[in-house]
């Protein structure tokens, strides 16, 4: 099959529009599978992302299509993720078709979300075709969406296809779109390669599987290629494409989509973005676009049984082969023994990993606060960085202190602005500017320290809004700020796996606020228990648990021994999960309710 025949296209939709549903159809239709072989859901398939209804990681799926012109048709429907810690991937994944369907829900119409997803598309120039789906259901408002597609995007939207992904309905006005609409790739196949890799991922039997588009040129097996990013270079095993399953090739030509094998053992080494080249007859420019993911958000993950350290440390090692934006260290605490610092894209990834080590390895793990990297200038010009509130040096060595800022962009319905613009306020934002998009929609540009961010921004920004703003952020820099480090005392003792590097104005909220919340979680002792929270040498919160003579047997009636010999077992069960502070037990989940930041 032609170049000219080539169709490679992705979907961009909002959650629960019927991404999923619509692409489930499209394979279906084009014979790939039958339903039967369908499990459920072809695209996401990792049960996480099923239950959390997002989709993490990429693929790509090549479908062939006889159109109603009687030709055959290659469709590569390439998956994007659909949030904001994920958008580097998204946009390079973007980068590798030239058009999306843009689906909508015909009874919620255009939301925020979906915004930030079509600007992306547009940046890579890609055609969108607007698909309003759900019109099987009674709600549906069909011409209405169609008029609010073509005011917020501008996009026309008189031939977009109305159908019902769940029922099947007007699957093959989809497939004539894409076909008609979506432009073929151009490349010269005899050029030098040049491939994009939009996503990789590691494979038990055959190391790393890059999913890449051919930009310029031809890969084959037995090919060398090099990484131009590293410079690194691997000799090709396999070239093919997803269809149900690897279909093994002869070659991949300039505007193919496909995956590549190489014998690459981590995908630190076949990172996305990064172009792939012939090492023997190289390209002069890489694909423009690249980035190196870094860590933004920290935390420190700590196994719940002392012994289950080792089990860690090899579920962190498995995520990470597969997740090059993982990074973790080991490092030790004083309140929760030995343990890990990681690092993350942000924090659906971080909730992503901690729900990982759970489900998947079955490992229970206590996670402490999320941090951002701060800088810390000395008194002797030394500057540090860091990202455990444990490892932050004397007041007195410290000149100043400097915090990440980023830039957000909200898009909002006009109705919220004074919402959001309190809460900025509130989170220590800088207001920049607002546009405005159309008549009711904005678009709001902040500075935000990332730290206020990461905190509870998210969710409170969804509250406020009922879920219509958007949120999307990048790193601008670092700016001198008021930080301080703040220790929680539990009795006397401070407690490393409880302190925080916060902003001097915001000390006292949340040092309150976490000695609320342990005096609610700690047990009563026989004696008074103070919970303290300090900055330096300063108190700035006190709480007090107050002393209870516990006799847990008083409870029990009359003698029965049984009886008696149940509760003290339960009792010791309970102590197993209970940490030790100087003299006070504290139960192993005042750490995550203490450190949830909702
Ligand atoms: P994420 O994977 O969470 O991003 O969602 P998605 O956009 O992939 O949505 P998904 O396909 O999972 O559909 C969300 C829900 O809408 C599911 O319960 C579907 O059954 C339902 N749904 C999808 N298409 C239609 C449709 O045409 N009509 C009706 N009535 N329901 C639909």
């Amino acid at each position: 099959i032609s170049q000219d025949n080539i169709r490679n296209f992705s979907i961009i939709a909002h959650i629960d529009h019927g991404k999923s549903t619509l692409a489930d159809r499209l394979i279906e239709k084009t014979g790939m599978l039958t339903s039967r072989e369908m499990q459920a859901q072809v695209l996401d398939n990792m049960d996480l992302e099923r239950e959390r209804g997002i989709t993490i990681k990429l693929k790509a799926v090549r479908l062939v299509y006889e159109s109603k012109d009687g030709e055959k048709y290659i469709l590569n429907l390439i998956d994007t993720p659909g949030h904001v810690d994920f958008n580097y991937e998204v946009s390079r994944s973007l980068a590798a078709c030239e058009g999306a369907l843009l689906i909508v829900d015909s009874t919620q119409g255009v939301e925020a979300q979906t915004l930030a997803n079509v600007y992306l598309a547009l940046e890579e120039d890609l055609e969108i075709i607007p698909v309003i789906n759900k019109i099987d259901l009674p709600s549906a408002r069909t011409d209405e969406v169609k008029r609010e597609i073509e005011d917020v995007i501008g996009i026309d939207c008189e031939d977009a296809p109305l159908i019902s992904a769940k029922e099947g309905l007007n699957i093959e006005d989809v497939l004539e779109a894409i076909v008609n609409k979506v432009p073929a790739p151009t490349g010269d196949p005899k050029a030098p390669l040049k491939a994009l890799i939009f996503d990789s991922y590691y494979d038990t039997y055959k190391g790393v599987i890059c999913y890449i588009r051919v930009v310029e040129g031809t890969i084959k097996a037995g090919m060398e290629i090099k990484m131009m990013s590293t410079g690194k270079t691997f000799e090709v095993t396999e070239v093919g494409v997803n269809t149900s399953k690897h279909v093994v090739l002869d070659e991949l030509c300039a505007g193919d989509v496909g995956f590549v094998t190489a014998s690459i053992k981590d995908v630190k080494e076949a990172t996305v973005g990064d172009t792939i080249t012939d090492k023997n007859n190289p390209t002069k420019e890489p694909l423009s676009g690249y980035k190196e993911v870094v860590p933004m958000v920290y935390c420190g993950i700590y196994p719940a049984e002392g012994e289950d350290f080792n089990s860690v440390r090899d579920a962190l090692e498995k995520l990470q082969v597969n997740d090059a934006a993982l990074v973790f260290e080991p490092e030790t605490s004083a309140a929760l023994g030995f343990g890990f610092r990681c690092g993350f894209l942000g924090l659906l990834h971080m909730e992503i990993i901690q729900e990982r080590l759970d489900r998947e390895f079955d490992l229970n793990i206590i996670a402490t606060a999320p941090s951002v990297i701060y800088k810390i200038i000395k008194n002797d010009g030394k500057v540090l960085e860091i990202q455990n509130p444990t490892d932050m040096p004397p007041l007195t060595e410290i000149n100043y202190m400097e915090e990440p800022i980023v830039k957000a962009s909200i898009m909002t319905p006009t109705d919220y602005v004074g919402a959001i613009m309190e809460l900025c306020q509130n989170k220590r934002g800088t207001f920049l500017n607002m546009e405005y998009l159309e008549e009711k929609r904005v678009v709001m540009h902040y500075e935000l320290p990332l730290n206020e961010v990461i905190y509870d921004f998210f969710d409170a920004l969804k509250s406020r809004t009922r879920g219509y703003a958007s949120l999307d952020y990048e790193l601008k820099g670092y700016e001198p700020s008021n930080l301080v480090k703040l220790d929680i005392l539990i009795n006397g003792e401070s407690v490393d796996a409880f302190s925080l590097i916060v902003h001097e104005e915001k000390a006292y909220e949340r040092g309150r606020t976490i000695a609320e919340r342990l005096v609610d979680v700690i047990p009563r002792h026989q004696f008074a228990i103070p919970i303290q929270a300090a900055v330096g040498s300063k108190i700035i919160a006190r709480e007090t648990i107050r002393a209870l003579r516990k006799d847990v047997l008083a409870k029990c009636y009359g003698g029965d021994i049984s009886r008696k010999k149940k509760l003290l077992e339960k009792q010791k069960e309970g102590k197993k999960r209970m940490r030790q502070i100087g003299a006070v037990e504290v139960p192993q989940e005042a750490f995550l309710t203490v450190l949830k930041y909702d």
